[in-house]
């Protein structure tokens, strides 16, 4: 889906032309169609309600042959999410159509208080985030027509803020689709490798990429990460993405857990619905996402010089003659002993020495990590949001508040001392994983990762729920969300 904005219609439309509908005023198509948006509100067809779609088809010498509105509601109850979605709405519509291209006239009323930027970010993310589908290995193409491009024509205030948000919903919604293809492959298909080879196509004279192979693992004393590999066949990959701008002043790393398949390995899992743990890589995919934006200018424009590390450990988990044990001991990278209750817990092994690799190594102000971690969050928060946890507060705020403007809920748990005791070792300093008893599942893999983020500013999002299965909404019909690439975009964007 290609989006480009024009701010003075100097030539016109020629399929479809189509608007946003709120209660009460006219909706305002410019003076070519005003006449013919009196006549469509005169047969009472005119829809107005949230999401609801209308199409009428003026006549008159050099008018579109369709004009088309997608109802707003109450214009005082617009709201980001509401944009988004109508543009996607927006989409829907013309493709229903067989219009292969067509104009989406937004005026200031159309997005009333919202700054300007925000709803030019809006809407085109959910023109090409609508417009996204999977397409299927075998290259079919997508089974009903649908239209490749749409064009913006911007009439409101501040058009320099809305080209902007345009700009960057383009780059973010771009990354976001990306995310989707690869987290929805099986498999077969993205593995380790495959991910590595993703990444090394980002690479710009800003951007570096490194590959570790298991090799580079062992001689950096990554036994964690290569116990959890050792079921597999596929070898393991540590990709490292580097985002260094000149006379950058701080460092963040990014850390996605990239498993590319999740059996449980030894502690195997249930059969039912096991092809899902393919979206077990849906934290690595985010930050892959991530990459993707920057690697397409996301970078553009931001004041702060902050140095930006994407850290993605990638590994299948199997189970196999070769595969690690339930009481299993292993060194991190850092000399930490865990002990394996439970080979299924691999995320938060793989985790701890890409976390710890990545403290000693690039030194950050901070580390984030994004993982499929645990089940149990699923059953504490759904599929609307993710849970975030971590050592520091002002972080995690932040990282709340860059959620909420992209519409990509994240929500605080608690953790605490007493949750980081309950994993603290007989045989090993640490287990991977609390008594039962205990219950807090979901808290339980962060306390475990905070064994490894020590003394760094750190925060923990639990994506197992939001990666995949959330509601449909227009701009999101199924299989994997592409959770995170706009909120981590939006993160790094604005750190100072
Ligand atoms: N990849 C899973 C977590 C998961 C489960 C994500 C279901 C999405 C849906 C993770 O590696 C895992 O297996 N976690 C275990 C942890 C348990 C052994 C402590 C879980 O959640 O059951
Ligand atoms: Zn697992
Ligand atoms: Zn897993």
């Amino acid at each position: 889906m290609k989006v480009r904005l024009i701010t003075s219609a100097t030539s016109p439309a020629k399929e479809l032309v189509l608007g946003l509908a709120y209660n009460g005023k006219n909706p305002d198509l410019g003076v070519a169609l005003q006449a013919a948006v009196k006549d469509a509100k005169k047969t009472g067809d005119l829809a107005t309600k949230v999401r609801a779609t209308s199409m009428f088809y003026p006549t008159g010498r050099k008018l579109p042959v369709r004009m088309g509105f997608v109802g707003g509601g109450k214009r005082s109850e617009v709201t980001v999410d509401k944009l988004r979605r109508a543009a996607a709405v927006a989409f829907n519509l013309a493709s229903s159509h067989e219009v292969k291209t067509f104009r989406l006239v937004v005026n200031q009323d159309d997005h009333k208080d919202l700054d300007a930027e925000v709803a030019g970010r809006a809407l085109t993310e959910g023109l090409i985030l609508g417009a996204y589908s999977y397409r299927k290995p075998s290259g079919d193409k997508p089974p009903t027509p649908r239209a490749q491009s749409a064009e913006i024509l911007y009439t409101g205030r501040n058009g320099k803020g809305f080209r902007a948000g345009v700009q960057i919903g383009r780059i973010g919604a771009q990354a976001t689709a990306f995310a989707r293809d690869i987290e929805n492959l099986p498999g077969n298909i993205a593995t380790p490798r495959y991910l590595a080879n993703q990444a090394r196509k980002f690479k710009t004279p800003r951007l570096t990429v490194r590959i570790m192979n298991e090799r580079d693992m062992q001689k950096h004393g990554m036994a964690a990460l290569l116990g959890v590999s050792r079921g597999s066949r596929e070898p393991a990959k540590m990709i490292l993405m580097d985002y260094k701008p000149t006379g950058y002043k701080s460092t963040v790393c990014v850390v996605g857990k990239g498993l590319t398949f999740d059996t449980g390995g030894i502690s195997i899992k249930p059969s039912a619905n096991l092809a899902d743990m393919r979206y077990d890589m849906c934290g690595g995919g985010a930050v892959l996402g991530l990459f993707h934006a920057i690697a397409n200018g996301g970078m553009q424009g931001v004041k702060g010089k902050v140095r930006v590390v994407g850290v993605v450990p990638s590994s299948e988990n199997m189970p196999d003659g070769d595969a690690q044990k339930p009481g299993d001991v292993v060194k991190a990278c850092d000399g930490t002993t865990i002990e394996i209750i439970n080979t299924d817990a691999e995320g938060r092994l793989i985790l701890a020495d890409a976390l710890a690799y990545a403290k000693k190594t690039y030194k950050p102000r901070c580390m984030v990590d994004l993982a499929t971690l645990t089940g149990a969050v699923v059953v504490a928060l759904g599929h609307e949001m993710a849970g975030i946890m971590g050592s520091d507060d002002d972080l995690i705020q932040d990282l709340i508040e860059a959620g909420q403007e992209c519409d990509e809920p994240l929500w605080q748990l608690p953790l605490w001392d007493v949750h980081r005791d309950q994993i603290k070792g007989k045989f090993a300093d640490v287990n991977n994983l609390n008594s039962p008893a205990h219950g807090n599942g979901s808290i339980s893999g962060g306390a475990f990762l905070s064994f490894f983020t020590k003394g760094v500013p750190w925060a923990h999002i639990d994506i197992a729920g939001a990666a995949w299965g959330a509601t449909a909404k227009d701009y999101y019909t199924g299989g994997a969300v592409g959770t995170a690439v706009r909120t981590l975009l939006h993160w790094v964007r604005g750190l100072k």
